[in-house]
């Protein structure tokens, strides 16, 4: 366990995108972090910050996490925690939401699993070493997971429209991505990469209370149905959030300029 302060009463939200490679997740982080200030956690972060620190990445308190997961997980409980958007001297901050993104696919059930897994139990370990004796039934009901679903359809020859537009956008990336450059591995490899993700998607299953998806409070549906469809992606989450958990937004709701800018800046980055 890395934490030792006090899990504050505010309402706690993990963003979980299911998804495969190039559907948009970093660009629509990014846009939200720009808009509202939510924590970016990125997965492939652990790339860099490992060649910076070979032997482990040591985290204050001077902890070393040694996977790539430990320090995703330790990321996202730190900004359920510690969001940065949340100033310290501010007298009503207990009741700000704290919302955090996990930018990877999770497009497998092991993955979600995993995540819900490791938050709760880190979560739960960190409450009982301050003295806040809460169950992990509370601490389920207190963090909610909102899954972002981009819908692969089933059908070979729709699932190759959005392999195609995905394909595009990746390769016309090049290699401005910390893991998957286009110099180094070539197309081919890449193409792969990205269709073998594709083959092991496996959709959220919720019908049942034993499945591994019944974990999440809500899920929101969203498809790659054209090169730009990041920006009405983008606006549909928004709404979405709004309509079921408005203790998420503080003030006006951004305008379509806002979103514009939003998008234009996360698609720069
Ligand atoms: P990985 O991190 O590789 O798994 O991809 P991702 O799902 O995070 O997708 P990302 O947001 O990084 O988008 C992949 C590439 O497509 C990036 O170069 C984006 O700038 C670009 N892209 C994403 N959405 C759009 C869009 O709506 N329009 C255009 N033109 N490009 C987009």
């Amino acid at each position: 366990n890395y934490f030792s302060m006090p899990y504050l009463g505010a309402s706690h939200y993990v963003l979980v995108p299911i998804a495969t490679i190039g559907c948009g997740k970093t660009t629509i982080a990014i846009a939200l972090n720009h808009l509202f200030g939510w924590k970016h956690v990125q997965n492939d972060d652990m790339d860099r910050k490992k060649n910076e620190h070979k032997k482990g990445f040591i985290v204050p308190g001077g902890v070393k996490l040694r996977t790539k997961t430990e320090w995703f997980v330790y990321s996202l409980i730190e900004g359920l925690l510690h969001p940065n958007s949340i100033d310290e001297t501010e007298p009503n901050k207990i009741k700000r939401a704290h919302v955090v993104f996990a930018d990877r696919n999770n497009h497998m059930f092991r993955e979600r699993k995993q995540l819900f897994n490791d938050i709760e139990i880190s979560i739960k370990q960190c409450n009982e070493e301050t003295g806040n004796n809460t169950s992990t039934s509370n601490v389920s009901r207190l963090i909610k997971f909102i899954g972002i679903h981009f819908k692969h359809n089933k059908d070979p020859t729709e699932l190759e429209k959005l392999k195609n537009i995905t394909r595009q956008r990746i390769l016309s990336r090049g290699n401005n991505h910390q893991t998957i450059k286009r110099e180094f591995l070539g197309d081919e490899k890449i193409e792969e990469i990205m269709s073998g993700f594709c083959d092991r998607f496996q959709a959220p299953v919720r019908t049942k209370p034993t499945n591994i998806d019944s974990r999440f409070d809500h899920m929101i549906e969203i498809d790659v149905s054209d090169q730009n469809s990041s920006r009405k992606n983008l606006e549909f989450i928004i709404k979405d959030l709004h309509a079921v958990f408005p203790d998420m937004f503080t003030g006006e709701l951004p305008s379509q300029e806002d979103i514009d800018k939003a998008i234009g800046f996360a698609l720069k980055t």
